[in-house]
């Protein structure tokens, strides 16, 4: 293929490949306009084992759709969709940083934690991004939620100025159209993150992806899977049996407000968790606003500007800047798309833009873990705590 294939659309021109999922290539590309005019955007492209089958075009269809719909700053923007060549392309927001699997990850090979309020601030935004799917209203009007499904580390991106962003609505589902579209079983979302409810079977609900979201807090504070096995049905076999280790035991400087909120979103029964993302939203945010001086924002910028430092020097290489873990652990073994047979050139080197000193911020923590008293109540809502999954 010529030169010409890297050009989607007339516009869009491929820039680096950005990074992979379970069944899309991303791509980072620029499109340009009058006077030197230039905005980064990102592409999205089904991987070529997956362009035959008509039940991936439909879902990506519907991707393309349902976030054409939803406008939000905690949600990652879709522009266009088009096609080439026979396939089909997404245009998005671009977001310059990492994905939240690579935070993890880069701390949890650096033996250190990430500072509780920035874990608490990203499952923040990622509950208002997720809340405005929830609440999303159709044309007529009328209530037509959309639910995500997929709710995990990978996407979940974060930008180097601080912000969250949830992205890939590849399995969510609009209420308001046939849930016939994929044949069940076809593709599933992370199985690690799986409320116990859709294990039995039942459908995805707004508490099936707020657990989603405890699932990831959790796995952001320890740098584990709350649910982890050697294979799939040891994983569901955990997730079924949903017991919650305390997160106190694992992280002394977690407050207990923050313990007892994680306790009520990873409720084995869905009718004892936070009965919307905004909830729980906001008792992440009343304990988080305890944590005088920290600038969570800021915070979370400068983790994930540290954090892409350490992946260039992982990689050994300051030229290529990897935007994901895929692209770090995994791009050597990612097939090279047959579209696309240009040699890509490498991403820009971006200078972060750290402006807090991490490991005083890791120093702090441990005096606001201290200070902050348990509470009778969890934040948020008139529930009351007991010890315990089972509490009422
Ligand atoms: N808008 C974007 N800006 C920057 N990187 C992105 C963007 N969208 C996706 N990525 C990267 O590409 C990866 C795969 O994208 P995703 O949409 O999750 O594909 P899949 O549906 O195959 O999981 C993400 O985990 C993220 O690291
Ligand atoms: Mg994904």
């Amino acid at each position: 293929m010529d030169l010409g294939s890297r050009l989607i659309d007339g516009k869009y021109q491929l820039v680096a490949l950005a990074g992979e999922g379970g069944m899309a290539s991303v791509y980072k590309a620029v499109v340009r306009g009058a006077a030197g005019f230039q905005r980064t955007v990102a592409v999205k492209h089904i991987k070529p084992e997956f362009r035959a089958l008509k039940n991936y075009i439909d879902m990506f269809i519907e991707e393309a759709r349902v976030g054409s719909e939803l406008a939000h700053p905690n949600i990652v923007q879709v522009h266009d969709f088009c096609s080439e060549g026979g396939s089909y392309y997404l245009i998005m927001e671009w977001v310059e940083g990492i994905d939240l699997g690579a935070l993890i990850k880069v701390n949890r090979d650096a033996v250190r934690d990430i500072p509780w309020p920035v874990a608490a601030s990203i499952a923040i935004g990622t509950l208002r991004g997720l809340g405005a799917a929830h609440d999303r209203v159709g044309l007529d009007g009328r209530p037509a939620p959309v639910i995500h499904r997929d709710v995990s580390p990978h996407n979940v991106l974060l930008g180097l100025n601080g912000a969250v962003k949830l992205s890939d609505f590849g399995l969510a589902r609009a209420r308001d159209r046939a849930a016939s579209l994929t044949a069940p079983g076809t593709v599933k979302g992370k199985l690690s993150y799986l409320a116990p409810e859709v294990t039995f079977g039942k459908p995805n609900t707004v508490q099936s992806d707020l657990f989603g979201v405890g699932s990831v807090l959790w796995e952001t504070l320890t740098g584990d899977r709350l649910f982890d096995g050697k294979n799939d049905i040891e994983i569901f076999k955990k997730i079924r049996a949903c017991q919650i280790p305390s997160i106190q035991a694992r992280r002394k400087d977690i407050p207990a407000a923050l313990a007892a909120i994680l306790e009520v979103a990873l409720s084995a029964d869905p009718t004892h968790r936070y009965a919307t993302a905004d909830e729980f939203a906001h008792a992440l945010d009343q304990v988080v606003k305890q944590a005088v001086g920290v600038n969570t924002a800021a915070a979370l910028g400068a983790a994930v500007a540290e954090a892409r430092a350490q992946l260039r020097v992982v990689d050994g290489d300051t030229d290529d800047l990897p935007t994901t873990e895929h692209r770090t652990d995994e791009m050597a073994a990612v097939e090279p798309d047959p579209d696309i047979d240009e040699p890509i050139e490498p991403a820009d080197t971006i200078e972060p833009v750290a402006t807090v000193d991490l490991h005083q911020l890791h120093k702090r923590h441990q005096l606001f873990g201290g200070d902050l008293a348990a509470p009778t109540t969890v934040p948020g809502t008139r529930r009351r705590l007991t010890p315990g999954p089972d509490h009422d």
